[in-house]
């Protein structure tokens, strides 16, 4: 699967100042949503995050401004034809229910013609949960939490009657949605590092994004990607479902290996330190484990994973980490349109050639 992952925030997955024509506007997403599309691929989405005034700061405005993806997913699914729509959503913060959820997502789902889904995301950072005056419950506990409000939404999305039910977290009397969604219960997301939500993965989720657990760099993170993959896809087996594995590589490509690695200095050397200290220090605050094994001085790239080379390199590593048991990528790039458009006429064609995409017509 070809997913792009949306730069809905000022500076999109890099920490660079180097000139790009990146852009968090829904104008923008919705030219690189449409032209992804056109190029054949799958899935589009875009962050959640929670920032205070200015968001991590430094020479960029680092995520200063960012458009909310839940509601920029349904948009686009209003102005696209084929493409599947994910909505992030974190859904421990508020009080937002599973009524909410299950009623929106139905709705989401009649608006796309069923290319619709929910990315259910637990709130990792400290700060956030106090922005919606809560205390960030712990790391399994959110899962826990986040188990039960899927299992009510899938509950609504199938049951026959009004449903009543009370949970440790969550009651429901006699409530029903309608019109339940036209094609089954929509595609549910998770993105996990760890064993409490690779089992939330395991019983809701049909992708789940996970992170490199060796850091950004291709060839060390290749090498553990085998385990990692099988254990998301075991823990699936357990309760007899299949789950499709993804991961968000940043793709830096150019005619030759050289102007690609060229290029890939270029970014990082025009890294912004301070947005970059700003990020270390939320991370620092979370009890994320995604991003521990990653330098500072990746930020400046992004991406949980670097993919750098010619289009014949990009091609054959996309093939490794498919042969890891990867079955997607979800990608971010420095300068969308352009290197969007470069990727699908230089890389696509080679992954066709691969048998990894079925080929189709150029746009
Ligand atoms: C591709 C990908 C996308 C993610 N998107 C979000 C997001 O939009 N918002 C968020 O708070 N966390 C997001 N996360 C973080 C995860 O939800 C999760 O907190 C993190 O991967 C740690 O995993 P764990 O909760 O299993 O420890 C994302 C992670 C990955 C790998």
């Amino acid at each position: 699967m070809l997913g792009l992952f949306l730069p809905l925030q000022t500076g999109g997955w890099s920490q660079s100042t180097l000139p790009r024509g990146t852009d968090w506007t829904f104008a923008y997403n919705l030219e690189l949503t449409r032209r992804a599309e056109e190029w054949g691929f799958d899935i589009a989405f875009g962050l959640s995050q929670w920032l205070p005034m200015g968001g991590f700061g430094g020479e960029t405005g680092y995520r200063e401004n960012f458009l909310d993806p839940f509601v920029s997913a349904v948009a686009l699914a209003s102005a696209t034809r084929s493409i599947l729509l994910l909505g992030t959503v974190h859904v421990l913060y508020g009080p937002w229910h599973p009524l909410h959820l299950a009623k929106f997502l139905a709705t989401a789902d009649h608006i796309s013609g069923g290319r619709f889904g929910a990315n259910i995301v637990t709130g990792y950072a400290g700060n956030e949960p106090a922005m919606f005056g809560m205390t960030r419950p712990e790391h399994d506990k959110r899962y826990a939490m986040a188990d039960e409000f899927a299992a009510i939404c899938e509950d609504l999305w199938a049951g026959a009657d009004n449903l009543t039910f009370h949970g440790e977290h969550w009651s429901l009397e006699e409530a029903y949605v309608s019109p339940r969604p036209a094609f089954g219960r929509p595609i549910l997301v998770s993105a996990s590092g760890s064993p409490a939500g690779f089992s939330y993965a395991a019983k809701h989720s049909d992708i789940v994004f996970v992170s490199s657990p060796a850091g950004e760099d291709f060839d060390t993170a290749i090498a553990a990607m085998p385990a990692h993959v099988r254990s998301v896809k075991d823990a699936a087996r357990a309760e007899g479902r299949e789950v499709r594995v993804v991961i968000n590589p940043t793709i830096v490509t150019a005619p030759t290996r050289d102007a690609a690695e060229a290029r890939y200095r270029a970014i990082s050397d025009h890294a912004d330190l301070e947005s970059i200290r700003n990020f270390t220090g939320r991370h620092a605050g979370g009890d994320s484990r995604s991003w521990l094994e990653h330098s500072a001085r990746g930020r400046a790239v992004g991406g949980h994973l670097h993919v750098v080379g010619s289009p014949a390199d990009v091609a054959d590593k996309l093939a490794r980490l498919h042969e890891s048991g990867i079955d997607g990528v979800q990608i971010t790039f420095y300068d969308y349109v352009p290197e969007l458009e470069f990727f699908g006429q230089e890389v696509l064609p080679l992954l066709e050639k691969a048998g990894l995409r079925v080929p189709r017509e150029a746009p």
